[in-house]
């Protein structure tokens, strides 16, 4: 049975645009997996901390040669990769802040993207080792940085994560933003500007 690991980042609970999108997602893939398994992550919930200097020494460590601290000091970074592996399937909302993604995603990419978990380095090349999952984004941001709007160069966000998700092996990403979100600071109809969306990750869902 498969198993999808929704991850929310956004800090807006209820008013959250992208935990919107991302619950629209989780619904409909239920439905398109009856007896699949949801593994929810709330990143904003999670406490997870910067990586340190004793951190980086633990996870160059090989396994069995770690001493008991070092296995403390990654135990968190353990627990979120046990997640990631058992998922087939990841949809991640995300929250444009300052034309990326929110501190506590990168927090999360920082525990998981880990030399010999989730990379090796092969004869001085990084190489990938996660296979066979895929991810779909789903994304909002207050202005609007769809083709054609002049402003696609400062979305940070789809170019950095497809980057960052191929290089641990999770080549098969989907994103869809709901750009415009802050028209709904001043005064558009929530219901009207999710529609749209929500006919569409819906789709996404069930393929
Ligand atoms: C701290 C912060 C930074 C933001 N930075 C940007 C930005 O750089 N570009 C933008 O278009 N919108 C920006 N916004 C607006 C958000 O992208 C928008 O409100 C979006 O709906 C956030 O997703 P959420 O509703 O899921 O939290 C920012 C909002 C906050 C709270």
């Amino acid at each position: 049975m498969a198993t999808l690991l929704h991850i929310d980042s956004s800090p807006m609970g209820a008013a959250s645009v992208s935990r919107h999108l991302s619950n629209t997602f989780v619904e409909n893939w239920k439905k398109a997996h009856p007896g699949g398994t949801v593994v929810t992550r709330d990143l904003t919930k999670s406490e997870l901390v910067s990586i340190n200097a004793e951190w980086v020494a633990a996870a160059y460590t090989p396994a069995e040669q770690r001493t008991a601290e070092q296995k403390a000091v990654l135990a968190k970074s353990d627990e979120l990769l046990a997640e990631l592996d058992a998922a087939d399937e990841l949809a991640i909302g995300v929250s444009m802040h300052n034309f990326n993604i929110p501190s506590v995603l990168k927090l999360w990419i920082d525990q998981i993207v880990r030399v010999g978990r989730t990379f090796a380095y092969v004869d001085g090349a990084p190489k990938a080792l996660l296979a066979g999952k895929k991810a779909t984004f789903l994304v909002a941001t207050g202005g609007a940085y769809g083709p054609g709007t002049g402003l696609e160069s400062l979305n940070f966000i789809e170019p950095y994560l497809k980057t960052l998700f191929g290089f641990i092996g999770i080549g098969d990403v989907t994103f869809h933003t709901a750009g415009g979100a802050a028209a709904l600071n001043y005064g558009a109809d929530r219901a009207a500007f999710l529609q749209p969306h929500d006919e569409a990750v819906a789709a996404l869902a069930a393929a």
